[in-house]
This record gives C-alpha cells, sequence and structure tokens, in this order.
C-alpha cells in the first residue's frame, strides 16, 4: 500500500511543479481591475488594460457607457508615464503616446491596423498624420494619437445618420491643452480601400462630446472623385471620423432630370428606327444592297435595346418576378446583340474598303447572322445556366436599396 501511494506522488510531482509555476507566471501578469482608473501615475499597463476595458465596452456597452469610457481612455493615455515614445496595441485600439524632451518641432505620425510609428512609413499605412509644431507638446505635455475600429455589429456609429468609413475613428489629444484655432493645420490623410458611390462624398468630422454629434466646422476636406486617399485639415483636437454623406452635386431632382432626357432620347431614338426599318421594307433596292442588310441587323439590335430598355422601371414597381427575369434577359441579350453587330459592321467596312476587289463569302449574310444573334444568345445561355439570380432588380441610386429599381 505505502509503495503504491509513494508512486502516485512520484508520478504527479512534475504535473504539480509544474502547475505551481504556471501558477506563479500568471501571478506575475498585470492584473487589470473592470474599470479604467485616472491617477497621478499611470503605467504603461494600467493604460494597457484600460484599453482592454475600453474594447469591452465598444463591443457591448450602451452608448453613453461607450462614450464615457473612450473620454476616460484619452484621459488616462495623456497621464500615462512615458519618456520620448511609447506604442499600445490592444485588440482593434493602436495607440501612440509622444512626450518630447525638448521643444517640440512637429511630428509625422503612421498607422495601420497593427502598428503605429512616429516618422517612420509603414507597410499599408492606413493613416498619416501631419501635426505643427504649433502644438506646443512638451515635457508636461504628453502627446496622444489613439485610432480604433467600432465594432462591426453596430453600423450606427454614435448615433451617427451616416456611414462612418471603415468604422474607423482616429482620436488627437495633447495633455493639459484644449486645442483650437491652430494657424498651421493638422493634416488626417486616410487610405481609401472601398470604392465610394458617385452619389456620395466623403467629408471629415469631429466628434463633439457636448452635442453627441458629428460636426464639420474647423475641418476641411480634401477629396476628389477617384482619388483613393483623403486628407482632412482640421485646426482642433479630437475624435475624427470620415462620414460617407450624400454628394449634393448630383441631387434627387438631377437624377429625376436625367431619367427624363433617357426616355426622351430613347423614345425618339426609337421612333426614327421605326421608319428606317419602313423604308427598309417599302424601298425595294435599298432590300438588295447587302450594306444594307448588315445595317438592318444593328437597327434591329437597337430597337430591341430600347424597347426592352425604356419600359424597364416600370416593369421592376410591378412585382412580376417573371416579367422582370424576361425583361432582363432581353435587355442583356439585345446590348449584347448590338454590341455585336457593330463589330460586324466594323467588319464589313473592313472588308469593302481594304479587300474592295474579288471578295466572294459563300452564304455571307448567313454567317454574319449567326455570328450577329448566336453569339449573344451563347452568352446568355451561359450566364442563366450559372445563376439565373444573376437577372434580377437593381436600385438605380446604389446607396438606397428603396430607390427606384431597374
Ligand atoms: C481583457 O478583457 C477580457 C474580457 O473582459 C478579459 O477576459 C481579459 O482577461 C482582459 N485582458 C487582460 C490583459 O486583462
Ligand atoms: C481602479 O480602482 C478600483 C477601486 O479603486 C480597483 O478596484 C480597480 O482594480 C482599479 N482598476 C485598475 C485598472 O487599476
Ligand atoms: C447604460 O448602462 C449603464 C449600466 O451599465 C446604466 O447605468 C445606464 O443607465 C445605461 N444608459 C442608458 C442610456 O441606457
Ligand atoms: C522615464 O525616465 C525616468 C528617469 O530617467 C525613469 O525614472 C522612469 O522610470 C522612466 N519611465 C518609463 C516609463 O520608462
Ligand atoms: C503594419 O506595418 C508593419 C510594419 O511595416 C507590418 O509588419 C504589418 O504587417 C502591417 N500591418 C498590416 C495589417 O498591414
Ligand atoms: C497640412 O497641409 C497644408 C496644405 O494642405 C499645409 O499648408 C500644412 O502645412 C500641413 N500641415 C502640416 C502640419 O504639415
Ligand atoms: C512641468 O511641471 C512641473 C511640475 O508640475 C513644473 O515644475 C515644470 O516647470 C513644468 N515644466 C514645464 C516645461 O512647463
Ligand atoms: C448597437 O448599439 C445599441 C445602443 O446604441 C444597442 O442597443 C445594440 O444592442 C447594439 N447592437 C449590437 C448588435 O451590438
Ligand atoms: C460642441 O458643441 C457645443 C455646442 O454647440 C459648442 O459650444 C462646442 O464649441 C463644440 N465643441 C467643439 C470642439 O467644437
Ligand atoms: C493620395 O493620392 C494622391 C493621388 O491619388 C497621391 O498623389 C498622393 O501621393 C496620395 N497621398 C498619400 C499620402 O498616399
Ligand atoms: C430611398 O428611396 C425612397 C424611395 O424613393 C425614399 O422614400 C427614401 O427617402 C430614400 N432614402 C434615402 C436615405 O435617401
Amino acid at each position: 500500500m505505502e509503495r503504491e501511494k509513494s508512486w502516485i506522488f512520484w508520478w504527479l510531482m512534475p504535473f504539480m511543479s509544474y502547475y505551481m509555476l504556471y501558477q506563479n507566471c500568471l501571478s506575475e501578469q498585470y492584473f487589470c481591475g473592470n474599470s479604467c482608473n485616472i491617477s497621478a501615475t499611470i503605467s504603461r499597463n494600467q493604460a494597457e488594460c484600460c484599453m482592454n476595458y475600453t474594447d469591452n465596452v465598444l463591443n457591448g456597452g450602451n452608448l453613453s457607457d461607450t462614450l464615457r469610457a473612450i473620454w476616460t481612455l484619452e484621459k488616462v493615455l495623456e497621464g500615462t508615464e512615458v519618456n520620448g515614445s511609447m506604442q499600445l496595441y490592444v485588440k482593434t485600439f493602436v495607440a501612440l503616446l509622444h512626450k518630447p524632451s525638448g521643444p517640440f518641432g512637429g511630428l509625422e505620425i503612421y498607422a495601420n491596423d497593427t502598428k503605429v510609428t512616429p516618422d517612420v512609413p509603414l507597410l499599408n499605412s492606413k493613416v498619416i498624420v501631419q501635426l505643427p509644431r504649433e502644438l506646443g507638446a512638451g515635457p508636461n505635455n504628453t502627446f496622444v494619437f489613439c485610432m480604433f475600429k467600432w465594432p462591426e455589429t453596430n453600423k450606427s456609429v454614435f448615433e451617427s445618420p451616416h456611414e462612418v468609413y471603415d468604422q474607423r475613428l482616429v482620436g488627437l489629444s495633447v495633455q493639459g491643452k484644449k486645442i483650437s484655432g491652430l494657424q498651421e493645420r493638422i493634416n488626417i490623410t486616410m487610405e481609401f480601400t472601398k470604392k465610394i458611390d458617385e452619389t456620395q462624398k466623403p467629408s471629415c468630422q469631429f466628434f463633439n462630446y457636448s452635442t453627441y454629434t458629428f460636426r464639420e466646422d474647423g475641418c476641411v476636406t480634401h477629396w476628389t472623385h477617384r482619388q483613393n486617399n483623403i486628407t482632412c485639415s482640421c485646426n482642433h483636437l479630437t475624435y475624427f471620423g470620415i462620414l460617407i454623406i450624400p454628394d449634393p452635386s448630383i441631387t434627387k431632382k438631377d437624377q429625376e432630370i436625367l431619367t427624363h432626357i433617357t426616355v426622351i432620347g430613347c423614345s425618339i431614338s426609337l421612333f426614327t428606327l421605326v421608319i428606317t426599318i419602313l423604308l427598309f421594307i417599302t424601298n425595294r433596292k435599298l432590300r438588295q444592297d447587302v450594306s444594307m442588310k448588315v445595317h438592318i441587323n444593328l437597327v434591329i439590335a437597337l430597337m430591341l435595346l430600347n424597347l426592352h430598355f425604356l419600359p424597364s422601371q416600370a416593369v421592376a414597381a410591378g412585382s412580376s418576378s417573371g416579367l422582370c427575369l424576361y425583361m432582363a434577359l432581353l435587355l442583356h441579350y439585345s446590348l449584347l446583340a448590338t454590341f455585336s453587330w457593330m463589330a460586324l459592321e466594323g467588319f464589313h467596312l473592313y472588308l469593302l474598303l481594304v479587300k474592295v476587289f474579288n471578295i466572294y463569302v459563300k452564304k455571307y449574310l448567313l454567317k454574319l447572322g449567326v455570328v450577329g444573334w448566336g453569339v449573344p444568345a451563347m452568352i446568355v445561355s451561359v450566364v442563366v445556366i450559372i445563376d439565373r439570380t444573376f437577372y434580377g432588380l437593381t436600385p438605380l441610386d446604389a446607396s438606397n436599396s428603396s430607390s427606384t429599381a431597374m
């Protein structure tokens, strides 16, 4: 019996000591309370705990809790003990604290999703911040940069009616100073990876804690369509985000006018196409010309296109999905047929002009017809076979799924 007991003891011994060692190591790790404390001296560990706590609140708390947590985090980071520069990474938060030992000579900050550095460009820099000398950070005034992403699940950041680009917010502050009305502006450049709709534009805005709203004043947005970065020039510091707002240069009214112009233009086109066909049918001399026959095929393709394009909004407004599918199919087919007959017109012209003499192609028109009407049919069939749901309703205004569809 005794022997057996000691055997068990020796057998357990290595596991026990490992467990004790492991426990010891764990206790050396900093213990995080469930809050952020603003005290006289804040260590790196406490700051990281606060970031962790803020992240938890961000993911689960209500709006007022979240705002208070972010505000507290800013104060905690400002009060964190730092010599020179310090980088902090916790979950989606990246932060840079900078306490210049001498006079502040301006600073450039580069940040991506996982790293932030002063003055050194990073791989995939998402945000670049240029700070003017005027900021006056100093030995008693730590500069704080903090960037994080709002959780994907909650689309309405700070109850803003507009989308915040990339759910990303950038916070800037200087310990013990209320920075506003700068002569030289702070530049925040953000990379764009997502395409912005034609009817929308980005707008640099800051969060006003006293009104709980995003405001634009004091910030200038530098951006043009198709530019893949945006620069915000602001004359004060706080939390900044890029809001995607409707572009007033293409208003609803403009869209209506454009729709009318389209309808009128297509109707005129349809009318003259019909006249062309009538002329062709009634005139025997025209009917015998090979070139005319090629033109007439193009005319028919264009007519089909107009016929199926014009009523497309009306069909979309009705609820028949079968009719919608038919219209979409035929619209696609006639558009492709227009392309192919346009190409055949070019081919025909080439034969006429370049190989003027002695060409004779057997069953020339039949062959053209097979290509002109057959290739589009083949493409449409393949699409239908692969995925029929490819054809369906599309909103005219991509940003508003309940807007007029076609
Ligand atoms: C961060 O928060 C989570 C969730 O509350 C917790 O499980 C984790 O231990 C925290 N991390 C640290 C380093 O305290
Ligand atoms: C903050 O203070 C409370 C009580 O004073 C304490 O329980 C908690 O652990 C502290 N939190 C941190 C992160 O130090
Ligand atoms: C948010 O939650 C806290 C508790 O976590 C509660 O005290 C507070 O009243 C809540 N605020 C709102 C607006 O629901
Ligand atoms: C900063 O430097 C001082 C004096 O050189 C030192 O006492 C302190 O521990 C340092 N703090 C940090 C966070 O490195
Ligand atoms: C951020 O930059 C660092 C250093 O250039 C790089 O190692 C890291 O992969 C980058 N992170 C992302 C998400 O691109
Ligand atoms: C920000 O950009 C403007 C020009 O767009 C420039 O005049 C200003 O000096 C820049 N600010 C910094 C801190 O570089
Ligand atoms: C920083 O603060 C300390 C104590 O609060 C003060 O003695 C010192 O003069 C301050 N330094 C500057 C540059 O303001
Ligand atoms: C989004 O935030 C609101 C409060 O602003 C909260 O009631 C809701 O549960 C959140 N939704 C998710 C999916 O977290
Ligand atoms: C926030 O809004 C209030 C009230 O409109 C205003 O007094 C305050 O100056 C604003 N804050 C900033 C930083 O613009
Ligand atoms: C922003 O984009 C413009 C043109 O697209 C480019 O010239 C400029 O260098 C970019 N700036 C940064 C900081 O990437
Ligand atoms: C979306 O379109 C519908 C119908 O035209 C309109 O009533 C609604 O106001 C639009 N919503 C937005 C956000 O523009």
